[in-house]
This record gives C-alpha cells, structure tokens and sequence, in this order.
C-alpha cells in the first residue's frame, strides 16, 4: 500500500478495525474510508454495490461481522450465519468487480476443528468437527475463506485471510453478558475493588491454557501481511505461548489492584482445555507480538477507566 492509496476499514466501531485504523493512522496512511453501519449495511447487496461503484476503494481490510459469545452464538445462531454469509458475499464479490487490488479477510481460531492437535497449524481446517456452540459462525467464517480462495483462483485476485486467535483491548465488549475472558475479568475485579468486596468468583477451575493478543498488535500484524503476504493459504495470528485461566486472573488482579480473593465456582464449564495456535509461518515472514500480556491488560484497563461510564 503506498501513503495515499484509498484504503477501506470495514467495521471501523469495532474492537478490530478500530485498531486497525488507529495502525493506519500511526503509519501516516492518509485515505482511509470509514461509514457506520447506518452510512452502509454490509447485509444490504446494492447498498455495498454503489459504495464500491462509487468510492473504489484500493485496499479493503474486512473486519465487519456479527460477533459474540457463546450464549449468543447459540441463541441466534441463524443470525450469525446469515449476516455473516452476506456481509462476506456483498464485500468479496463488490471488490472483485470493483478491481481491488488487494483485500485482507479476518476470520477467527474458531474455525478450526475442536479436537485439533495443539498448537492448531493452518492445515488442520477442514479435518473434523467443528465446536457445537459456534458452527453456524465458523462455518460462514469458512466460507469467506473459501469465497477468498475462490475467487483468487478463478478471478486472479489478491484476498488473502488471517486467523487471529484470542484479542482484546481498546474498545472491546466489558457487558458480562456477552463479553470475553479479559473485558470480564476487568470488569468484575474492578467492581469487587469499588466495593470492597472480600472475593470475585470466577467460572470453572481455571485450569484450561488459552493465547491472548493485544489488539494493537493484531492490527499491526495486519498491515504487515498486507504488505508483505499475497497467497491464498490462511495464516495465523497469535503469540504463540499460552497461559491459564488462573495465572490470567492473577495478571488482571495485579493490573486492577484487587487485595481480596479469588473463589472458582467449578460447577461451571471450563471449556476446551487449550487452544494455542501454531505461528511459525507468520514468525518465519519475520513478524512477532510486541506487547507482553502485563502491559497489554494495563492499558486495557486504563481504556475502560476512562471509558466505562460510556
Ligand atoms: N474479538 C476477538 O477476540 C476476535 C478473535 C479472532 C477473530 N476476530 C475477528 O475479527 C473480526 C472483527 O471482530 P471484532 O471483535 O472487532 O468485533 P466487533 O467489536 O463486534 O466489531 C464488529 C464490527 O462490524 C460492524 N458490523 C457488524 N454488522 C455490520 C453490518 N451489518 N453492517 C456494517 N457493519 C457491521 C460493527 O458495527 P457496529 O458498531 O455498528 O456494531 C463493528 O464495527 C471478526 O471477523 C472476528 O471473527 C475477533
């Protein structure tokens, strides 16, 4: 991408493309092209034709989707599938005809088979069961990807699709309904500390290993395969270590500054028992995380200090 090609964030509200962007920025990319959800549905197929008629975009960076937690995903699963499905065509198939010269697809770790061999390479998508509480998402997730292959293969485009594994940061979701492990735990051992509570409880035994990478450095990630990654195999984005859920906790605790207890309530799911994925083809383009989980939470929390009453 040269400084002034017009670039194209989509789903610029939320926890990724607004990284992405604040990257683009920091970079001195000077043509970004944003519009809210009310500007542009990304369900809506001639809305998103005329936008790419008229704005031609260079670059798209597809951050757009239909996202949420498990409960969600399993309570509107039809949801899920269907806005992701046409999100995905509307975009893909309006950059093809539109002569983009290059588009970047997120999809997420959830694609891949639950009883994966860890850490999870690329070439174990699409060799087993998907995890039941999030099919109909990583199925349409699966099809963007396969959308992407396709089309480079009939059409010669340049779309290339990247799995992150588990983010978090700036602007992410703290509503403990819907939210992930980190915004979570923030959220409740910061409540706890307000209070002087004597002890936050947590779910399951806090046993089970997970990756997480701060969104700043995904984004960054991005931009880099951007520039440097044109094939149509997909590649992922992590850390490549792993931690528990319990030293987790401790890292937020320490981060928010909570004395008092942790309690596990273990008759709640712990969830699968790891899931790290395999970044030896990212880390052999010469690109590794930045930011270490400590400084990653602090800031995290930081944001959702000067944020939370919004
Ligand atoms: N968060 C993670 O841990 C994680 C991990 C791996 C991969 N990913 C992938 O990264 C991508 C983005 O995730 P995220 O965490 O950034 O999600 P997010 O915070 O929920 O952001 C989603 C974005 O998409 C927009 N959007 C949704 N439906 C739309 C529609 N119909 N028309 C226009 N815009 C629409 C949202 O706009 P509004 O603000 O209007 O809702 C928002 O800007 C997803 O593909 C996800 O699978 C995320």
């Amino acid at each position: 991408m040269e400084k002034n090609s017009k670039i194209y964030v989509a789903g610029h509200t939320g926890l990724v493309g607004s990284a992405i962007v604040r990257e683009l920025e920091r970079q001195g990319y000077e043509n970004i092209v944003i519009k809210t959800r009310e500007e542009l549905d990304l369900t809506q197929q001639r809305r998103v034709e005329n936008f790419f008629e008229k704005e031609r975009p260079e670059y798209v960076f597809l951050a757009a989707a239909k996202v949420g937690g498990i409960l969600a995903n399993d309570k509107y699963s039809a949801d899920f599938i269907r806005d992701n499905l046409a999100i995905e065509t509307n975009v893909i198939d309006s950059a093809y005809k539109n002569d983009v010269k290059k588009m970047l697809f997120l999809g997420s770790s959830c694609v891949y088979p639950k009883n994966s061999p860890q850490p999870i390479k690329e070439e174990y998508l699409l060799t087993g069961e998907l995890e039941v509480t999030n099919k109909a998402y990583a199925v349409a997730k699966i099809a963007g990807i396969i959308m992407c292959q396709s089309y480079n293969k009939q059409y010669g485009t340049n779309f290339i699709s990247v799995m992150p594994t588990n983010l978090y940061g700036e602007n992410d979701n703290f509503d403990l309904e819907s939210s992930h492990v980190i915004p979570a735990m923030i959220r409740k051992f910061d409540d706890a500390k307000k209070n002087n509570e004597k002890e936050v409880i947590l779910w399951g035994t806090g046993s089970p290993k997970r990756e997480f990478l701060y969104v700043d450095d995904l984004a960054n990630a991005c931009v880099f395969l951007m520039n440097n990654y044109n094939d149509s195999e997909i590649i992922n984005i992590g850390v490549g270590e792993d931690l528990s859920i319990l030293e987790l906790a401790n890292v937020v605790k320490k981060c928010v500054g909570y004395k008092g207890d942790i309690v596990w309530d273990k008759s709640r799911p712990d969830g699968t028992l790891r899931k790290l994925l395999d970044v030896s083809k990212l880390q052999g383009l010469g690109w590794k995380a930045k930011i270490n989980l400590e400084d990653g939470i602090r800031r995290t929390y930081e944001w959702f200090r000067e944020n939370k009453k919004s």
